[in-house]
C-alpha cells in the first residue's frame, strides 16, 4: 500500500476522486492491480442527468372511498376468499352475496380461477417463519392464476393486517415479514395489465368478522382505483405516496472508529458507497460476501480482459495437465475478478481513512453468520452499524418462476436480514440501513419475487425504528437502476428504452454518504432515483394505462332514483354520469385535482333494468391521453354488455385554481308569476323534487334555490359533486325551454362542467341560468351554483338542450 494523505483524501467527495488519486499513487502497479470496483472504473456520470434523480420519502395519505366498485367483482361467476383461519372468509362471502356478488369461502384456487380474494395475509403467525411463509402462499396462488390473467385478466386482491397503513404505523413486529405481498400485486399490474388487483393492509385490532367482513366488502364495492389501501381500525382510509424531499443534515450515525458490518459491501454498488462513505465516517468495516479471497493467480496478473484471462487460466490448467470445462473456466475467471474488486474495495476505504476487513461469510447462514459477529466483537468490540447490501436478481414472469429461483433471491435478502438482525438483537445499534429497490415500491416486470423481498425490508425498517424509539439512525432505500452493480447491460438497455434515469455511481455513492447522518429519523423508507410517480415508474406507455371500476344500480343502493323515472321506468340523470365521471378520474390519477369534466356527450340514455331486484351494472372506464401539466382522462360509460352510454374527459390539474370571482353579466329576468314547478315537462318525484322555488324567468335565462343532496337528505352516498343541485339546475334550464323553446327538452350534454370544490356544500343551492336558443329545437345554456355563502361551487358551460321529438315546434 502506497502512503496516502489523509488530509487530501479527506477532501475528495466522489469514489471518482478517490480513485484517479489511488492510481497515481499507485503508479505502475495500478496498471496490474485495479483499483476501485470495476463499475467503479466504469462510472459516468454523464450518461444521466442528475436533475432527474431525487429523495423520496414515503407518506400515507388519506385517500378517501370513490365510491365505485372493483372491476371483475360484480360480474363474477365465482369470487373465491380464501381462508385466513378463521371464519372470516365465510363471513365476507355472505356479506358480500348479500350485495350481489357470487362469492365462494374456498381454498382451492386453481388455474381456471377468475377471481380470488387472498386473506393469508390476516392469518395469526407465531413467529418470523410463519410470517414470511405467508409470501410464499401468496405467489404460489398468483402463479397457478398467472397464465389466465397474463391472457385474458381476473380479480386479485390481497389482505394483510400490517396495521393498517402498510407498516408505517405501531403494529405487531412480527408480522412486518409478511408485508412483502403488496409488491407481489404491484408487480401483477404490468405483468397481467388487464388484470383488477389491490393488496388491501386492514387493523384487525380484535375486531369481529363480521365487523372486519363489513369493512372489506366497502373497500370491495366503495373503494377505488389505488394499488393499495390502508384501513385503520377508526375507519380511516389511507394510500401510501413517495413525496419529494431533500435530505436535511443531521449529527452523523456513526463515527471514527465504529464498527459496521456490510453485507456485499465489498462488491457492486454497496461497495461503492462504503468507500465513499468512508471519507465521511473513517469507521471500521467488516465486508460480507460468498467469494472466497485468495491470491491471484499469476499468470492472470496485469491481464485485464475477459478472454485474456481465459487463455491465460487455460494455459496454465493444460500446463498442469488439467482439463477444465468452459463452466469451470467461467468460475475461475469470475473469481478472479471477484478478488480484484474486494482488494480495490478494501484499499479505497482505507485510502479514505477507514478500516476495512474481508470475510467470505453467506449472510443466509445464520450460524455463520453468528461467528463472524463474535469474531468482530472479540477482535473490534461492539458493532454500531449494520448495512444489508446483499442481493441478488433472477428475473422471471410471475408465471415461469421456480420455487428455487425465488427462494435464491427471496432469501438472500430475507433469511440474511433475519440472520444479521437476530445475531444483532442486543446490540445498541447506532445506524440499520437497508439496500432496498424501486422495484418493492412500484412493481417491476419479472421482478416479483425480488420486490417482495425489498418491500419485507422497507417494512421492517420501519418496525425498527419505531421499536428502537428513533434511537436508531433506520433507513430503507429503495434505489433506482445504477450504472453498474446488478445492471446488466440488457437491463440497462431496458430501463433507457423506458426512459428511466440511471444513478451513475459517484451520485448514488455520495447519496448514500449523506442520508447516512439524515436528521429525517422518521423518513424510514425512500426511494433514491427517478421518481416513483402513482400510475407506475417502469412500464413502457405507462402512460397509456387504463383503469376500469364499476358500479351496480339497483334499489337496494340507488333507492333515490326512484324520483328520476319516466312511465315507471328509473332513468340514469347525465349529472349522475357526471358523478360518476369525477369519481373516476379522481380514483384515476389520486395525485391531481379534478379541475373540469369537459365535453361530456350522452350517446344512449340509460333506462335500468330490473331496477327493484339485482338492477344493472355498469363499467366505468379511463386511460390518459396526456401527461404534462397534470393530465387529460378519456373516460367511458357502457353498459356489462359493451353498449357505450356515455363518454367524456377530465382536465386534472396539480392544484385547482381558484373558482373566477368576475362578475358575471346577470340575465334581466322577469318574475315567475307562480306557474306550476312539477308535473309536466318535469317528470320528477319524490327526492328529486329539489327545486324550492323559481325566482324568475325571460329568455335570456332563469334563476332559482335548489336543496343539494344534504339539504335534500338523500341517501348516503361518496357524493364527488352536487347531483341533487345540478339536477335541479338542469330542471331549471327545462322549465326554460318549456317557456322558450315551446315544449320539453332533453339535455343531451355538457361542454364543461368546472368543480370548484372536493364535496357537495351544506345548506341551499343559488342558481342562475344564462340561455340562449340555438336553431329550431336546440338551446345551449350556462348554469352557476351557489352555496348559502355565495361561494360559487359549480359551473356547467355550454349544456346542450334538445327538443324531445314529439315536442318539436312545427
Ligand atoms: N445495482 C442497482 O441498480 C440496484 C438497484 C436497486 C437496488 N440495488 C440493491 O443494491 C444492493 C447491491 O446491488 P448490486 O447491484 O451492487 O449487486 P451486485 O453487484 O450483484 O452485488 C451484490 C453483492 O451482494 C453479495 N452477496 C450476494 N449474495 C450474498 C450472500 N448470500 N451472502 C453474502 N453476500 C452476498 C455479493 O457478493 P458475492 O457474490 O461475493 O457473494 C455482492 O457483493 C442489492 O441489495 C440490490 O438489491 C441495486
Amino acid at each position: 500500500m502506497p502512503d496516502v494523505d489523509a488530509a487530501h483524501m479527506g477532501t475528495l467527495r466522489s469514489l471518482g476522486q478517490i480513485v484517479d488519486y489511488m492510481q497515481n499513487l499507485m503508479g505502475a502497479s495500478a496498471a496490474t492491480t485495479p483499483v476501485g470496483p470495476p463499475t467503479a472504473v466504469a462510472a459516468s456520470a454523464a450518461t444521466t442527468s442528475s436533475a432527474q434523480l431525487g429523495r423520496f420519502a414515503l407518506e400515507m395519505t388519506k385517500a378517501p372511498a370513490v365510491g365505485l366498485a372493483q372491476k371483475g367483482l360484480l360480474g363474477a361467476k365465482q369470487v373465491l376468499i380464501t381462508s385466513d383461519g378463521t371464519d372470516l372468509n365465510e363471513v365476507l362471502a355472505a356479506q358480500l352475496q348479500l350485495r350481489g356478488v357470487q362469492a365462494l369461502a374456498s381454498d382451492e384456487v386453481n388455474q381456471n380461477s377468475e377471481a380470488v380474494i387472498f386473506l393469508g395475509g390476516l392469518r395469526a403467525v407465531a413467529d418470523t417463519d410463519e410470517a414470511i411463509a405467508t409470501q410464499r402462499e401468496a405467489y404460489s396462488i398468483a402463479r397457478t392464476i398467472a397464465p389466465r390473467y397474463t391472457r385474458s385478466g381476473g380479480l386479485l386482491v390481497t389482505v394483510q393486517d400490517t396495521g393498517g397503513a402498510f407498516g408505517t404505523s405501531e403494529h405487531d413486529h412480527q408480522r412486518a415479514w409478511l408485508a412483502g405481498i403488496p409488491a407481489l400485486i404491484k408487480t401483477a399490474s404490468q405483468e397481467w395489465p388487464t388484470a383488477s388487483l389491490k393488496a388491501i393492509d386492514i387493523d384487525r385490532a380484535g375486531r369481529s368478522s363480521s365487523s372486519l367482513a363489513a369493512a372489506l366488502a366497502d373497500e370491495l364495492l366503495l373503494g377505488g382505483g389505488e394499488l393499495e389501501v390502508g384501513l385503520s381500525a377508526k375507519g380511516v382510509r389511507t394510500s401510501p405516496r413517495s413525496v419529494a424531499s431533500a435530505v436535511k443534515q443531521g449529527s452523523p450515525a456513526i463515527g471514527r472508529g465504529d464498527v459496521v458490518v456490510v453485507s456485499g459491501g465489498a462488491r457492486g454498488v454497496t461497495a461503492a458507497c462504503i468507500s465513499r462513505w468512508a471519507a465521511d465516517c473513517q469507521a471500521r468495516f467488516v465486508l460480507l460476501g460468498r467469494s472466497r479471497l485468495s491470491d491471484e493467480p499469476s499468470c492472470c496478473v496485469g491481464i485485464e480482459d475477459d478472454a485474456g484471462l481465459k487463455r491465460a487460466l487455460l494455459t496454465r490448467a493444460q500446463q498442469d495437465g488439467q482439463k477444465l470445462s468452459p463452466a469451470e473456466l467461467g468460475a475461475q475467471v469470475r473469481s478472479v475478478v471477484a478478488n480484484r474488486e474486494i482488494r480495490a474495495t478494501l484499499a479505497a476505504i482505507e485510502a479514505a481513512g477507514g478500516e476495512a476487513r474481508y470475510r467470505s461469510v453467506d449472510v443466509t447462514d445464520p450460524q455463520a453468520v453468528a461467528t463472524m459477529l463474535d469474531e468482530t466483537r472479540t477482535s473490534w468490540g461492539p458493532i454500531k452499524g449494520v448495512v444489508h447490501g446483499a442481493g441478488v436478481l433472477a428475473d422471471r414472469l410471475i408465471a415461469d418462476q421456480t420455487d428455487e429461483q425465488f427462494d435464491r433471491v427471496f432469501n438472500t435478502k430475507i433469511e440474511g436480514l433475519k440472520a444479521l438482525l437476530s445475531g444483532l438483537e442486543a446490540e445498541p445499534l447506532e445506524l440499520i440501513c437497508l439496500f432496498s429497490s424501486v422495484s418493492a415500491r412500484c412493481g417491476n416486470n419479472g421482478q416479483s419475487t425480488y420486490a417482495m423481498a425489498n418491500e419485507i425490508l422497507n417494512k421492517i425498517a420501519w418496525s425498527e425504528s419505531r421499536r428502537r424509539q428513533g434511537k436508531t439512525l433506520v433507513k430503507s432505500l429503495g434505489w433506482g437502476p445504477w450504472e453498474g452493480g446488478m445492471v446488466s447491460p440488457q437491463l440497462r438497455e431496458h430501463f433507457a428504452l423506458l426512459g428511466v434515469p440511471m444513478i451513475p455511481l459517484e451520485v448514488g455513492a455520495t447519496m448514500f454518504a449523506t442520508e447516512m447522518s439524515s436528521a429525517q429519523r422518521d423518513q424510514v423508507e425512500l426511494v433514491l432515483g427517478g421518481e416513483p410517480r402513482p400510475e407506475a415508474l417502469l412500464v413502457v406507455g405507462s402512460d397509456q394505462r387504463e383503469l376500469s371500476l364499476e358500479v351496480q344500480v339497483n334499489r337496494a343502493n340507488h333507492g333515490y332514483l326512484d324520483g328520476h323515472a319516466i312511465d315507471g321506468e328509473v332513468v340514469v340523470p347525465v349529472v349522475l354520469a357526471l358523478e360518476w365521471f369525477s369519481r373516476l378520474a379522481r380514483a384515476f390519477r389520486p395525485d391531481l385535482q379534478l379541475q373540469s369534466i369537459d365535453d361530456l356527450k350522452v350517446l344512449k340514455g340509460i333506462l335500468v333494468d330490473d331496477f327493484d331486484q339485482q338492477g344493472q351494472r355498469f363499467v366505468l372506464s379511463c386511460r390518459q391521453l396526456s401527461n404534462g401539466h397534470g393530465a387529460v382522462v378519456g373516460m367511458d360509460i357502457s353498459a356489462a354488455d359493451g353498449t357505450l352510454h356515455y363518454r367524456a374527459q377530465a382536465q386534472m390539474v396539480p392544484a385547482r385554481s381558484p373558482a373566477q370571482r368576475r362578475p358575471q353579466p346577470q340575465p334581466e329576468l322577469d318574475d315567475w308569476g307562480g306557474a306550476p314547478v312539477y308535473g309536466d315537462v318535469l317528470f320528477h318525484t319524490e327526492r328529486f323534487q329539489v327545486i324550492e322555488d323559481v325566482s324568475g324567468v325571460s329568455g335570456d335565462g332563469i334563476s332559482g334555490r335548489l336543496n343539494g343532496v344534504e339539504s335534500a337528505s338523500w341517501s348516503w352516498e361518496h357524493w364527488s359533486t352536487d347531483v341533487a343541485a345540478l339536477d335541479g339546475g338542469l330542471q331549471m334550464l327545462l322549465l326554460w325551454a318549456r317557456e322558450h323553446m315551446g315544449g320539453a327538452a332533453l339535455p343531451m350534454g355538457i361542454g364543461r362542467a368546472l368543480v370548484h370544490s372536493e364535496a357537495p356544500p351544506a345548506g341551499k343551492v343559488t342558481c342562475v341560468a344564462r340561455c340562449r336558443p340555438s336553431g329550431k329545437s336546440r338551446g345551449i345554456a350556462d348554469i352557476r351554483f351557489e352555496d348559502e355563502h355565495g361561494e360559487l361551487f359549480t359551473e356547467l358551460h355550454d349544456v346542450e338542450l334538445i327538443l324531445r321529438p314529439s315536442d318539436k315546434r312545427a
